[in-house]
């Protein structure tokens, strides 16, 4: 090569060994091979163009070929997979740089927009392309891949990307970006570029989309807003640069970090500052369900308690349970799970629902009735529902103690190896035994448990929401059948049917008092049933023994009943704060939101209960404010049920012509068409459109236009003027909307397009979402 040596540095660079080996220009028709000659060198020898090696194939690439390991600053098509050993790379006759191999068309490694005149592999690490007035058309350091240089810039709104590992070139977790806002920061890849899942950036916002980040070749690596504002040193200028390379690089592990080597000594890179230290802080380092905690400062990946890594996974992967989460919707979900906590824990938020003010106790409760609750947090009584996989865990120390995870974890002996979770890989057919083990005992658990009758099941959930009454009196009477009285007992419990609380549809309701030996007395409701059907004995047992069998905290709950001659009286558990009525109408102060949305709630409970969970299915047919008892816990329970069969014939047109109450019946009790559980769905709904404005759903004393509840609250809807419904400043906007969302489905003229009760609970939770609803009369949508 008689060439003379003629140095082109078009971006500055100053450092020239004297014993150059290498060419300048790269002549044309010019090839290289992974196994032959394999790179084109800079004239100091120290950066290469060309064919590397990892693993048992090759890159394209611009790399250290002195370094241990061939440090590679940048690689063509990263992503592809690797070359094999009898690909070409070509320069040809007409400049262009053409890939070939076995395995894909002829690839293009720069497609400037001028004719390349000649290419360089410079001593800076940038290799050009010139066109044939010696300008540069196109340059490596134009698009980084997970390195820059001395020299370089990343300008706005570029990214470096880290690679797969050390052995793996192709794209990483980690990404750092150039903001359009003047800030350079840190991201997992594939994560909104907003502060919830950064973890690191240079602080410096709000300083316009034109910063960039250097790399000076004295390894002076600072941001600088134009003209010449320096926003962040995060080295100082200055260090040494004879003899000195420089690389800024997003390393597998997610940290950003700054090399130097000194070239003379032929030794490894080492660190000249990093954005930061904590090897647990990249989001994602662990794999999914897994945590990052900090051991003697190296990172360490733990599974959560109850599972395990992924089999034949490499970790990164992350881990499952250990067990076969079965469909919780077969067997009661609370026979189940245990679940366990996961102290100082931080999670990628991903709560599909929030439930506020409530213990962690109850939290937790709340999760382990709700088969897609897989986890919760809970922080200031707010408890957040979340969904496998959970992302982006890991271990906080001191900070935060007052968020907690809770997870579920299989109802098999809880572990004793893996309690901490500690990362292990069983045998397999370890694995596989031990969750047959697991499934078949819990399978056997569920029958013991569904063996033991439902009262059980009854009192778990009653506990779930609220603590049972202390005393062992309402104990006693709530794990018993009704008792038959006689009318001279009920005559001396209600002191001669004195005490009048009430009149509805069935006859009059007193105020009694049962005694009870030891435990002293409880306040009952004896219900005179009047326009009830005389004959049909044997239809009154059968309904008085269907009602006596719902055992349901939002229900009123029978507790008596007299048969004696003509008389016909039902007992009941007192409700001392009224109906839902007076809190609506009545009450001067009005019940918060807060409360009304948990009433709402207890009646779809109850509601579900009576539609889908009891015995025998049982449609109310009466729902209304009034049907609607609170106790002194300010818990809701439906009362009137199962009694609509013993109406007399003529009495069903008491009212309306039909059963139920005007306003509240569902317009299919008009058209004689059959009457299913969705009438008591349209009733719920208009109930619940009382509850969110606290009015009647018909009241003239109105202007005409908003007389009709469920009219005007469609039309608000439609008109997005929500918050002209209630005082909105209290209310959670989107809750809200939900709200009204469900309640205009269940008012739906046609029946078969009304949710269900527990589709409704879903949507009232926020577990499901709510579609948007058709327009009250509307047969096109189904829900
Ligand atoms: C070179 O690679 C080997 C295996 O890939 C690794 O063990 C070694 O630490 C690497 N050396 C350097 C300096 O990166
Ligand atoms: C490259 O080698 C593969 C086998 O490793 C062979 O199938 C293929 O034909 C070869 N391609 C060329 C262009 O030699
Ligand atoms: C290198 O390429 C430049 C740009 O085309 C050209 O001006 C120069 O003469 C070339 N030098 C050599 C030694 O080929
Ligand atoms: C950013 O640069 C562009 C082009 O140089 C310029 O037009 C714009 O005004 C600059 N913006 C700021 C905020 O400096
Ligand atoms: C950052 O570096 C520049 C250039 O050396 C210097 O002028 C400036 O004062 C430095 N800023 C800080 C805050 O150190
Ligand atoms: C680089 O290494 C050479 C040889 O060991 C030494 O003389 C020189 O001081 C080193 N340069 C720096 C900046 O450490
Ligand atoms: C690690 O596991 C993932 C997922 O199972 C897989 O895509 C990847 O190729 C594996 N990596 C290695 C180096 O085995
Ligand atoms: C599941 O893992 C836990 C600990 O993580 C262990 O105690 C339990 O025995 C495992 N169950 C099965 C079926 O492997």
């Amino acid at each position: 090569m008689a060439a003379p040596i003629f140095f082109l540095l078009p971006l500055g660079f100053l450092f020239i060994t004297a014993t150059s080996q290498g060419q300048k220009n790269i002549s044309l028709a010019n090839s290289l091979t992974p196994t032959s000659k394999s790179s084109w060198l800079s004239p100091s020898g120290i950066f290469a163009f060309g064919f590397y090696q990892r693993g048992n194939g090759y890159y394209v690439g611009v790399f250290l070929p002195g370094t241990s390991n061939k440090t590679v600053v940048w690689t063509y098509n990263r992503d592809n997979p690797p070359l094999p050993s009898n690909s070409t790379l070509h320069f040809d006759s007409s400049g262009r740089i053409v890939l070939s191999s076995a395995q894909a068309q002829d690839t293009y490694v720069a497609t400037p927009s001028d004719t390349t005149a000649a290419a360089s592999m410079l001593d800076s690490g940038n290799f050009v392309l010139y066109n044939s007035n010696q300008v540069i058309i196109w340059q490596s350091f134009d698009t980084p891949t997970d390195t820059i240089l001395g020299g370089q810039r990343l300008l706005a709104s570029q990214e470096l990307h880290s690679s797969a590992s050390v052995t793996d070139p192709s794209t990483g977790l980690f990404l750092v970006i150039m903001q359009l806002d003047g800030v350079l920061a840190l991201y997992p890849d594939g994560t909104p570029f907003t502060a919830a899942y950064g973890y690191w950036d240079s602080g410096t916002p709000n300083n316009g989309p034109n910063v960039t980040l250097h790399l000076e070749d004295d390894g002076f690596l600072y941001l600088l807003k134009p003209p010449g504002v320096y926003l962040a040193n995060f080295t100082s200028q200055g260090l040494p640069k004879e003899d000195m390379i420089y690389r800024a690089t997003i390393d597998p592990d997610g940290l950003f970090r700054l090399y130097s080597l000194n070239i003379s000594r032929k030794d490894d890179w080492s660190v000249v500052w990093l954005a930061t230290t904590d090897g647990c802080s990249p989001k994602g380092i662990c794999g999914l369900n897994m945590f990052c905690a900090n051991m003697d400062l190296n990172p360490q990946c733990l599974c959560l308690p109850g599972f395990a890594t992924v089999r034949d996974g490499n970790g990164t992967a992350g881990c499952e349970r250990n067990f076969t989460a079965e469909s919780c919707k077969t067997m009661d979900s609370t026979t189940r799970y245990n679940i366990q906590p996961v102290p100082s824990t931080i999670w990628e938020d991903a709560t599909y629902s929030t439930l506020t003010s409530l213990t962690s106790e109850e939290c937790v409760a709340a999760c382990q009735q709700d088969c897609n609750c897989e986890a919760v947090t809970y922080s200031d009584q707010s408890c957040n529902k979340q969904k496998l996989p959970l992302r982006f865990g890991r271990r906080v120390v001191g900070g935060n103690s007052n968020s907690l995870l809770y997870i579920k974890v299989g109802d098999a002996p809880s572990g004793e190896g893996g309690r901490n979770g500690l990362v292990q890989k069983d045998n397999d057919k370890h694995t596989r035994r031990d969750i047959l083990i697991a499934v078949a005992s819990s399978i056997a658990f569920a029958i013991v448990m569904l063996a033991v009758s439902g009262i059980i099941v009854h009192k778990n959930r009653a506990w779930v929401y609220e603590m049972l009454p202390k005393d062992g009196f309402l104990r006693t009477i709530e794990d018993v059948a009704p008792r038959s009285y006689t009318f001279e007992d009920l005559k001396k419990v209600t002191g001669n049917f004195s005490e009048e609380i009430g009149k509805g549809a069935f006859g009059t309701v007193y105020k009694g008092t049962l005694m009870r030996n030891l435990h002293g007395s409880k306040v009952v409701a004896v219900k005179k049933l009047e326009k009830i059907s005389s004959e049909g004995e044997s239809e009154f047992q059968a309904e008085v023994k269907t009602i006596g069998k719902t055992h349901h905290r939002n229900l009123v709950r029978l507790l008596g009943y007299c048969h004696d001659g003509p008389n016909r009286l039902l007992v009941y558990e007192y409700m001392s704060n009224g109906s839902l009525a007076d809190l609506l109408f009545k009450d001067e102060k009005q019940a918060s939101w807060d409360v009304k949305m948990r009433i709402a709630l207890h009646i779809v409970r109850g509601l579900l209960y009576l539609h889908e969970e009891c015995e025998t299915q049982i449609i109310h047919c009466d729902i209304k404010p009034q049907n609607i008892l609170i106790d002194d816990n300010m818990q809701a329970k439906i009362s009137d049920f199962g009694l609509s069969k013993l109406l007399k014939p003529d009495q069903t047109n008491t009212t309306t012509g039909i059963r139920g109450t005007r306003g509240y019946v569902a317009p299919e009790w008009h058209k004689n068409l059959p009457v299913t559980v969705k009438a008591d769905i349209y009733s719920f709904g208009i109930v619940l459109l009382e509850i969110i404005c606290c009015r009647r759903s018909v009241d003239w004393s109105l202007p005409e236009e908003e007389a009709l509840l469920e009219e005007l609250v469609y039309n608000r809807f439609q008109a997005g003027e929500l918050d002209k419904l209630v005082d909105y400043q209290t209310i959670d906007k989107k809750q809200l909307e939900r709200t009204v969302s469900v309640a205009l489905w269940c008012t739906l003229e046609e029946p078969s397009l009304r949710p269900s009760m527990r589709k409704v609970l879903l949507m009232l939770e926020g577990t499901v979402d709510v579609p948007i609803p058709p327009s009250p009369t509307s047969f096109l949508s189904t829900i």
